[in-house]
């Protein structure tokens, strides 16, 4: 069976050095010394990569060994850069993309790409979607769940999110500046309490915002099972029941009538939350994610949907049908 991980991150072994260039050191960095390759952000060591975050035969490779046969890959968010200027990190996000535009056309059958854009700056970065979209072959776009100041339903990205729909771009959206970071550093809670909370952040505001209301041809998928929001949607549901108020401002529809629309990975770590992810949201609007190759994805890909048993459509449609439909594509483009 064809299986599609459509959570999955890559880098180029090397990319521009803008914290030299533009002598600030926000802008991820990479060094590669002794056999180790270590990326810097503020002068300080952020995290260790591998070979399989930039080598396209090694993580074929390694894919192959659990049946998966096609990625479609992503930067790491620490590369968004969202707080530079529009136009210098238009310049790391062009260098990411064409790097990632090169590997897909190198290996069609088992790459597909979502690019990156600076969403700090709209139109740099609807051009640059465009360019993801219609010159380099790309599918999607990646992006934060919030840009600085702005949830995604700010006014100033809404132009994005329409040229979005209009070109039959896949967005999908990954947690990362995760709240609430500061006032608990330790215990990796911003990995284990915010980012949950980060996607729950982005769902409400897409919502409440009333941008899925107006732009209903939008292909939204939430990385993480999306976060804490399907699983306290009775409470948002409530919410929007007893204080329309202060919830119901531009949606026009109770938010679980939203489901139908979105699509969600399967990287929730527990089969009983994929079961209820599958309840909750319905059994087509899921598919496997699994946050390769770092620590917190799922070690084996496709451990999470085999472990529920399920029968060969409902696999069919975790494994391939639901991205297929998110990211546009045929099931030709993947078979041999
Ligand atoms: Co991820």
């Amino acid at each position: 069976m064809l299986k599609i991980d459509t959570h999955a991150h890559l880098l180029p072994k090397d990319w521009p050095n803008l914290a030299e260039k533009y002598g600030d050191a926000r802008f991820p960095v990479i060094h590669h010394a002794e056999g180790r390759h270590r990326i810097y952000k503020d002068g300080k060591f952020f995290r260790e990569i591998w070979p399989n975050t930039w080598d396209p035969e090694l993580r074929i490779a390694e894919y192959a060994t659990f049946g998966v046969s096609v990625q479609v890959a992503s930067t790491v968010p620490v590369m968004f850069s969202y707080w530079a200027k529009g136009h210098q990190a238009l310049e790391l996000h062009r260098a990411l993309n064409d790097h990632l535009a090169g590997l897909c056309r190198a290996h069609p059958k088992h790459f597909a790409g979502v690019g990156t854009v600076p969403l700090q700056s709209p139109q740099l970065a609807i051009q640059e979607m465009e360019r993801c979209i219609d010159q380099l072959g790309l599918s999607g776009i990646q992006i934060g769940s919030h840009i600085n100041e702005w949830n995604l339903d700010a006014p100033e990205l809404f132009e994005f999110f329409q040229a979005a729909q209009d070109l039959r771009a896949a967005v999908l959206i990954h947690p990362w500046d995760m709240m609430g970071t500061e006032s608990m550093p330790k215990y990796w809670l911003p990995w284990l309490v915010g980012m949950p909370a980060e996607q729950s952040r982005a769902a409400c505001s897409l919502i409440f915002g009333g941008v899925l209301e107006r732009l209903p041809k939008l292909r939204v998928c939430f990385a993480h099972g999306g976060g804490s929001f399907p699983y306290t949607i009775g409470r948002i549901e409530h919410g929007y029941r007893m204080r329309p108020d202060l919830v119901a401002t531009d949606n026009h529809r109770n938010p679980r009538e939203y489901f139908p629309r979105l699509f969600f990975d399967s990287c929730v770590h527990d089969p009983q939350a994929l079961r209820y992810l599958l309840d909750v949201v319905g059994p087509d609007r899921v598919m496997l994610g699994t946050d390769y190759p770092f620590p917190l994805g799922e070690q084996v890909p496709g451990s999470g949907i085999d472990a529920l048993g399920l029968d060969d459509t409902a696999r069919a449609r975790l494994f391939h049908g639901a991205a297929l439909e998110w990211l546009g594509l045929p099931l030709a483009r993947f078979q041999s």
